[in-house]
């Protein structure tokens, strides 16, 4: 496996690459890497000669600096695991080299990119927009992968690709979760037992709200998930939707869409740490 940092080395090695016509799969992650990363990088393999995963930890789509500061930074660790699930490449540029002047490129695609996650972190899928372009100008991928964990990332990138003309399959891959239920995140190892401890009560909550379709209304059912979240202390729903899976926008009643989905972001603990997660009610 080679580790690049310079964009014009890729470059070069993925010339040789498609001269051979090889198919090239693009995994695009901010590192501190765990096995839903890795299920990604292993489809991947399976599908592509040769795969590429870079490890960028992208300013620009942090409006948060704190954030940005305890994101965990595990570069070596992160090498070992992209090597032991059988990719060829990985991507780890410093900001400088992605960005060598400011991106002044401004990207919206309402409503997917201004509801939910687009309007409690403003800039937010501006700047995941801005280098995931970038990753696929430098790359040019046949597939790119994305994981079902970062649900409205999935919608917001798909218009991205129609908007930018990218020649670039988007692959959806299912979240991976730990056996107690909480979605895997590399900001899971910033959160201490006693909150790791309540943290898988959000899933536990949401696939029990599955089984209300019948008895209770999309509202009775959004209060009730909230009002069950919001009881157990460390635990804080910051928003929770049930929207149409394609538009992302608000549903009233369960008979309006053929494919509903609950969004929600809870904060946890003391710090606090944003956990988000989703539940599909129906499609
Ligand atoms: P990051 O959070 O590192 O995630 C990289 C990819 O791994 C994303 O597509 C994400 O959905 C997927 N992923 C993370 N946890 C997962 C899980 N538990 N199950 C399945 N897939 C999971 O998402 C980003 O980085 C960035 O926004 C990025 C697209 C790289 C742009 O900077």
């Amino acid at each position: 496996m080679k580790v690049f940092e310079n964009i014009v080395d890729l470059q070069n090695e993925l010339f040789e690459v498609r001269k051979e016509g090889k198919q090239v799969g693009l995994v695009p992650t901010m590192g501190a890497l765990h096995e839903g990363h890795a299920s990604l990088i292993e489809r991947s393999v399976k599908e592509n000669a040769v795969t590429v995963v870079s490890v960028f930890l992208n300013p620009t789509q942090f409006n948060d600096k704190g954030d940005l500061d305890r994101y965990p930074r595990t570069l070596e660790a992160d090498c070992k695991l992209i090597e032991a699930c059988g990719a060829q490449y990985v991507f780890a540029p410093t900001v400088a080299e992605m960005y060598p002047m400011p991106d002044t490129r401004q990207f919206e695609f309402p409503p997917q990119s201004t509801v939910m996650e687009g309007k409690k972190r403003p800039g937010h899928f501006n700047g995941v927009c801005q280098v995931v372009s970038r990753l696929f100008y430098i790359v040019r991928p046949n597939r790119a992968y994305f994981g079902e964990k970062d649900w409205q990332q999935i919608a917001v990138v798909k218009r991205l690709v129609d908007y930018i003309n990218a020649d670039v399959e988007i692959v959806e891959c299912p979240i991976i979760r730990d056996e107690d239920g909480l979605a895997k995140s590399s900001r899971n190892s910033l959160l201490a037992a006693d909150e790791r401890a309540i943290a898988p009560n959000i899933y536990r909550i949401l696939k029990a709200s599955t089984e209300w379709q019948n008895s209770l209304t999309i509202k009775e059912t959004h209060s009730r998930v909230i009002a069950e979240i919001n009881a157990i202390e460390g635990l804080e729903v910051e928003y929770f939707d049930i929207v149409d899976g394609n538009t992302l926008l608000a549903v009233n009643e369960w008979a309006d869409s053929a494919y509903i989905v609950g969004c929600i972001t809870v904060y946890c603990g003391k710090t606090p740490i944003r956990l988000i997660d989703h539940i599909k009610y129906k499609g």
